[in-house]
């Protein structure tokens, strides 16, 4: 039986220009390519330019999702934006979005949830969808995520970088194996101390920098992604054998890997984009997304499952079919 769905028709990615490889790290803290490379899988990580905000990335990659989407600006009536580097306290930066890309109705609005922020604005954009809220929506995840490094604190400066991926959702009538079909988000405030900002508006007046225990996110990240992914599965009769792609948040190759290892999920349907830009928080699963689609591996009609975890904790799981 038919019921309103939501469909992704198109993604978009941008990464700035300026590139930070390991070695030049190697010049500003005490690490090496090789340490990094083994600990993490990461290569380079991409850099925002001076002045170059985080409404810009998101606008970057919003048009390339619109053009691959056969659609235009006027087309969208919803902007759902994941970030945890926003322009400004307020307005929202999806509204500057909005303005950038010319969108006069609708509404737009930020969703944050640090690296599972993409997962929360897809389910958040698709039941607004599919209740008859929106038709046309640009999901996006957008940070400037070095602008909240210390730079002089090797265990997290390492990791992370700047980027921005979208995707456009759009309503129509479609059977339950279509388009979007799952979703499960979690978060767990207890465990906040893991992986925050030492910062922000009321409680010390600064932007604050990011703060890790690595080892325990580490843990907490197989265990909670794995069991997300399991109920996705279990509320939609799914089984692993039946997702022909994987398509993880990009924090790490060992979190990555590790996932799939437990999951039973072949190393050749795992999409991993994190070598060349990093840990980029909620840009970083329609990064992988958009590589993958662009580059002829993800094909109409292919299940995806995708995984993120982040601070919050919060974590989540989602399965679409493109
Ligand atoms: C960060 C991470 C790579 C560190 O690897 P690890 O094996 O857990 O390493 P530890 O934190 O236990 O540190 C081991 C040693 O490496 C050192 N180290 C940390 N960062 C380093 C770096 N960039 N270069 C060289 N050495 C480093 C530590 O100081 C420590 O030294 P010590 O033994 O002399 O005290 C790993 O914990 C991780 O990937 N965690 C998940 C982080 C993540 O993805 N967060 C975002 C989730 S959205």
């Amino acid at each position: 039986m038919n019921t309103t769905k939501s469909f992704i028709r198109g993604t978009g990615a941008y990464l700035p220009q300026r590139v930070l490889s390991n070695d030049d790290l190697a010049q500003m803290v005490d690490t090496s390519d090789q340490w990094i490379r083994d600990r993490t899988g990461i290569q380079q990580r991409h850099i925002a330019a001076e002045g170059e905000l985080t409404s810009d990335l998101a606008v970057a990659s919003a048009k390339e999702a619109l053009k691959n989407s056969g659609l235009v600006p006027a087309d969208v009536d919803l902007i759902v934006l994941a970030t945890t580097t926003p322009d400004q306290t307020f307005p929202a930066t999806a509204t500057a979005v909005q303005s950038k890309l010319g969108i006069t109705g609708g509404a737009a609005f930020d969703v944050q949830a640090v690296c599972s922020g993409f997962l929360f604005a897809l389910a958040t954009a698709d039941s607004m969808l599919r209740q008859g809220l929106f038709s046309t929506a640009l999901v996006i995840g957008a940070e400037t995520f070095t602008r909240i490094l210390d730079w002089s604190d090797r265990s997290t400066c390492v990791l992370f970088g700047d980027g921005s991926g979208a995707a456009v959702l759009q309503a129509a009538p479609g059977a339950e194996n279509e388009g979007v079909i799952a979703h499960h988000i979690r978060t767990d405030g207890a465990k906040s101390d893991l992986l925050y900002v030492d910062g922000g508006v009321s409680s010390t007046g600064t932007i604050g920098h990011v703060r890790m225990q690595g080892n325990q996110v580490f843990r907490h990240a197989v265990t909670n992604i794995s069991s997300a992914i399991e109920t996705v599965l279990e509320q939609t009769g799914y089984t692993i054998a039946d997702v022909d792609w994987f398509v993880p948040h990009q924090a790490n190759q060992r979190i990555l890997s590790g996932v799939a290892k437990r999951l039973g999920l072949d190393d050749e349907k795992v999409v991993s984009t994190v070598s060349h830009h990093g840990n980029t928080s909620a840009a970083s699963i329609p990064l992988a997304l958009h590589t993958a689609i662009s580059d002829g591996r993800i094909k109409k009609g292919d299940l995806v499952l995708s995984e993120a975890m982040g601070g919050g904790f919060s974590w989540g799981a989602s399965l679409f079919r493109l």
